[in-house]
């Protein structure tokens, strides 16, 4: 780009002359977010009319599945495309083996079933990981030394998604970071029949601090044997890595890519979108929704123009669209 020399006493240039006005800059936008963009995440109760709230996420709640069933009629007259969702277990079924995870009457599997036959137009996404479903709170099978074993992980994911997928999951979307789960569950689905169940990866799995309160909202926070998940989700400093990450999951068969966390990670959302030309999508995490509710709930920023603002940013860094617990709430600003 050229620097214009500014010519006599005026600007050669006046940048503000498209800003001037409202006709204008709607002309010239360059991108635009839309209910369309978003996906809602979701935690899901077991029971009826159970409503929990989550303490460090304010104004999110668990449900059970009856309310979920009513929260996905809004959603699609909203305009929101997808849910995505996530059981809170409860103690007594989580084991080493996490054998709940794959159970064809489990809380997700029922909840996919539900919401499909209340409301078949709203996409249902399902977490293909075992963090909800063992005791240790890691999202895999571990050995003696608390390590994640990959592929012995890996052939419980399969069963997992499988059990989704039967239950009419739209999506299914691994959280997990193991190595070749995708094209593995890709083979079961295709021997299977599902033809056109999609995968959403989480290719780009940061291991994050922004996580704290999803775990305490499912219950699998404290308890992480090890304290953290470093062998399997990515180094926060890394960049390169995550295109490596994001080309592999494309190569075994996924149909999109997540980046996640979202905000503190848009250089990657960039790169990636850019360089793969794939549907790239981020993860306005938790601890990015609590900073945000922490904020608009001292009266320190303004809280529809800077939920808003936030998610403009996903956009414009090369986003399809944002998983984000504001879904709800974005919407109802968007109408
Ligand atoms: C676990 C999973 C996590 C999130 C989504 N799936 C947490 C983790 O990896 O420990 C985090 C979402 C959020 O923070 O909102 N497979």
């Amino acid at each position: 780009m050229a620097f214009e020399s500014t010519r006599g006493a005026f600007p050669g240039t006046r940048m503000r002359r498209l800003r001037a006005s409202d006709f204008a800059r709607r002309l010239v936008r360059e991108n635009a977010l839309s209910p369309n963009d978003l996906i809602y995440p979701v935690f899901v109760l077991e029971g009826e009319n159970q409503r929990e709230a989550v303490p460090s996420m304010p104004g999110v709640e668990r449900l059970s599945i009856d309310l979920l069933v009513e929260l996905a009629g809004e959603m699609v007259s909203l305009g929101i495309p997808a849910i995505a969702l996530f059981p809170v277990v409860p103690a007594h079924k989580k084991s080493l083996l996490a054998e709940e995870a794959f159970n064809t009457d489990g809380l997700a599997q029922r909840a996919v079933r539900a919401l499909k036959q209340a409301q078949p137009e709203l996409g249902v996404i399902t977490d293909v990981a075992l963090d909800p479903f063992t005791t240790h709170g890691q999202d895999g099978i571990i050995d003696s030394e608390g390590y994640v074993l990959n592929d012995t992980t890996t052939d419980i994911l399969v069963k997992q998604a499988a059990s989704h997928a039967a239950a009419g999951a739209d999506v299914v979307a691994p959280s997990d970071m193991m190595d070749g789960r995708i094209s593995a569950i890709r083979g079961v689905l295709e021997e299977a029949g599902h033809v056109n169940t999609l995968i959403m990866s989480y290719a780009a799995k940061y291991a994050s601090s922004y996580y704290g309160p999803f775990r305490d909202a499912v219950g699998s926070s404290g308890n992480i044997k090890g304290g953290n998940k470093f062998s399997y989700q990515m180094d926060p400093a890394n960049s390169d890595e995550a295109l490596h990450e994001c080309a592999l999951d494309l190569g075994e068969g996924a149909d999109m890519i997540m980046v996640k966390p979202g905000m503190p990670y848009l250089d990657i959302v960039r790169r990636v979108s850019e360089e793969l030309k794939a549907p790239t999508f981020a993860y306005q995490v938790s601890g990015e929704y609590a900073m945000h509710m922490a904020a608009f709930e001292n009266g320190w920023l303004s809280r529809e123009a800077v939920m808003l603002e936030s998610l403009m940013s996903f956009k414009r860094a090369g986003c399809a669209g944002i998983l984000t617990y504001f879904a709800l709430d974005a919407a109802r600003a968007l109408q």
